[in-house]
């Protein structure tokens, strides 16, 4: 998705309603004092509810492979005065600049299907958890790329992750994953 589009797929009420912010602050269970790492953060939507969901001392790692996005992530962050979340320009296909076990949770809307290899992110999110830390994959039918709940429990059991929990239905989920 071109960062020109960062704007519309984050379209505040609309989207909101469709694919709320919450059910990812839920499904990692975003407390204060965590370090999380969010995946293709765009222009920032979900990452920035989980930020004030961690304030006042967990901080956010906003990776993204377009610094188009990470600008339209930067106004946001301006925007709601947020301070926790440093965005990181890479590409997740390859090597996230981040060091192992790093994280408390990890989470992704809306992107593994957008990257030629999934598993290969995968192998690099599980890389980022801690030993307890929950990895979070939210999807919306409405994405020309929605991959079905089974596609992505075979990449992740590719990868070495088991399912946990989901929530949703089979037009918008979100499913929860620890390392095997
Ligand atoms: C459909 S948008 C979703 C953005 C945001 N997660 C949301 O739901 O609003 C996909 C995002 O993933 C990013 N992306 C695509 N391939 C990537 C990669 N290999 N590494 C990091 N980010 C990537 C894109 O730049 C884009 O911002």
């Amino acid at each position: 998705m071109p960062a020109r589009m960062g704007n519309v797929i984050a379209a505040g009420a609309y989207r909101n309603r469709i694919q709320p912010p919450k059910m990812i602050v839920d499904a990692i269970n975003a407390r204060p004092g965590m370090i999380v790492v969010e995946i293709g953060c765009g222009s920032g939507l979900f990452i920035v509810e989980v930020a004030k969901a961690i304030q006042p001392d967990g901080h956010v790692f906003a990776v993204d492979i377009q610094q188009g996005m990470l600008d339209k992530l930067q106004k946001r962050m301006e925007h709601e005065i947020v301070t926790n979340i440093k965005p990181i320009l890479a590409d997740a296909g390859g090597r996230i600049p981040l060091e192992d076990g790093i994280a408390d949770a990890v989470f992704s809307v809306a992107v593994l299907p957008e990257i030629p290899n999934p598993t290969a992110v995968l192998f690099e999110i599980k890389r980022l958890m801690k030993d307890n830390a929950v990895y979070a994959d939210a999807e919306l039918i409405l994405d020309p790329d929605f991959p079905l709940r089974r596609t992505m429990m075979n990449w992740a059991k590719q990868a070495g992750l088991t399912r946990t929990q989901q929530i949703g239905n089979c037009l918008r989920y979100a499913l929860v994953f620890r390392k095997e």
